[in-house]
């Protein structure tokens, strides 16, 4: 079950080729993916010759394969996790039924919901970064935006798999309109607000990863647990992929701490004008850029109360991160949980059915583990003997959805007037000459074992490689 067919015009373990019909309406819709990813995929790059990693088998072990491939070559495919034998369901009113294989007529325009609300994501991050291959800081650094290019285009074709495979003439609409929403389209844009917003730098890159593909993770880790059990062993599947877009955002931030402190050394200054002039990024800009960037994934939590995620936790099709190793009874019955939210000009912590508040544990697990990212930072400053530290501002600060998005919120979590909000805007959010300056920086470096002066090299290469090592070969 697990080993990949390869054979196949779409590789595939879920034996595709046993169901001609959905094969022949795949294989219809792989031309307009492909002319999808012509005009909206990373730019000028269809020639290169990219090492890349390939899922030839979906177990734990060794998934990967490392090759040369041109990117629309690239064989993306449909991986399902390994099915779990006797699976049953973890939570909601279904807890302890064993999980379905089709989708229960009540719960289909649900289901279908969540799936587009997902997969629509997918080629969106594709879209936002189409440019960033122009500037890339080095060969290393421009292979692995391509890796998380290959493997979004990837998560596309799982879930519109699900559509095609489970939803009928609806679901093959759903994967048609995947591809009409374009990111920041002003007609047609993406279903979700954080997919709007573009990617024209490497910051903002490394960024996106760290903190939107977190959201991914955490989405993805709940729909993992949907009674729906195609839909949880393909998000299991793309879970393990999705572990190496966080590490290209993690690694990628830390890497540039570490070349803006080797920078304060040479100059014996943190003064940000002077790492600027030294062509660094000095940490108060990093530090904006951590205020944007969280602050419009947290938004992807949806509302801090919200019926549609008490309904879908009740009717089994998403759970919370992890549900198996929380000690409650799995169906939230009269459990409570603490949740900041705004009285008047104050923001305090009320106590709020837990059923109610799903959205809300989702977050704050985020929370937790976006703040596990800020202390690695943070070591990288502590070694250089700097005092500056990283936060991430309260949860309040900047939202455009939920109980915060009606109050200006200070990073500290004070509720501030529009006067003062105007007058800090400007050091707690990028600003237009901030976003100048770092685009100022980004020029491509494309030598083999050469890198750009604002980011530090890697500590190692890809699968056994070093650093210096032609990742990309321009054709
Ligand atoms: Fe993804
Ligand atoms: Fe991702």
């Amino acid at each position: 079950m697990t080993s990949i067919n390869y054979s196949e015009r779409i590789p595939n373990n879920v034996d595709l080729s046993e169901n001609r019909r959905l094969q022949r309406a795949l294989e219809s819709w792989l031309p307009n993916y492909l002319s999808w990813w012509d005009e909206l995929g990373p730019e000028g790059t269809s020639a290169y010759d990219v090492y890349l990693r390939t899922a030839i088998d979906v177990s734990s072990d060794g998934w990967a394969h490392f090759d040369y491939v041109k990117m629309p070559e690239y064989r993306w495919g449909i991986f399902l996790a390994e099915p779990v034998p006797d699976r049953r369901i973890g939570f909601g009113d279904h807890k302890g039924e064993p999980v379905w294989q089709d989708v229960p007529g009540e719960y289909r325009a649900s289901l279908r919901r969540l799936i587009v609300t997902q997969g629509d994501t997918e080629p969106a991050s594709v879209e936002q970064q189409r440019l960033l291959g122009l500037t890339a800081p080095s060969l290393y650094d421009l292979r692995n935006l391509f890796q998380i290019n290959v493997e979004e285009g990837r998560h596309l074709w799982a879930m519109v798999y699900l559509l095609h495979a489970h939803f009928g003439r609806d679901g093959r609409e759903e994967a048609e309109a995947m591809l009409e929403r374009h990111s920041g389209d002003p007609d047609r844009p993406r279903i979700l607000g954080a997919f709007n917003e573009p990617t024209p730098d490497w910051l903002t890159m490394f960024m996106f990863a760290f903190f939107t593909d977190r959201d991914g993770k955490y989405q993805l880790a709940s729909l993992a647990e949907s009674a729906f059990d195609p839909l949880a062993r393909t998000c299991q599947f793309m879970l393990t992929e999705e572990a190496h877009h966080m590490f290209v955002g993690e690694s990628g931030v830390m890497r540039i701490v570490k070349r803006t402190c080797e920078i304060m050394d040479e100059i014996g200054s943190e003064e940000p004008e002077r790492v600027r002039a030294a062509g660094g990024i000095d940490l108060q800009t990093m530090q904006r850029w951590i205020n944007f960037h969280y602050s419009v994934s947290l938004d992807l939590f949806g509302q801090e109360l919200s019926t549609n995620a008490a309904n879908y936790y009740t009717q089994s099709l998403k759970g919370r991160f992890h549900e198996s190793r929380i000690d409650d009874d799995h169906r939230l019955v009269d459990s409570t949980m603490w949740i900041p939210m705004l009285d008047g000009e104050e923001i305090v912590e009320r106590e709020q059915p837990a059923l109610n508040a799903v959205n809300e544990k989702l977050r704050q697990d985020y929370i937790d583990d976006c703040q596990r990212g800020l202390n690695r930072w943070n070591k990288v400053l502590e070694k250089h003997g700097y005092q500056f530290r990283f936060a991430l501002p309260h949860r309040g600060f900047h939202r455009a959805i939920g109980q915060f998005a009606d109050v200006r919120v200070s990073p500290e979590g004070n509720v501030v007037g529009e006067a003062e909000w105007t007058r800090h805007a400007d050091t707690w959010l990028p600003t237009e000459s901030d976003r100048q300056f770092v685009r100022s920086l980004m020029k491509p470096c494309y030598e083999v074992g050469k890198i750009a002066g604002w980011i530090a090299p890697p500590t190692r290469g890809i699968h056994g490689n070093p650093f210096a090592f032609d990742y990309v070969r321009f054709n």
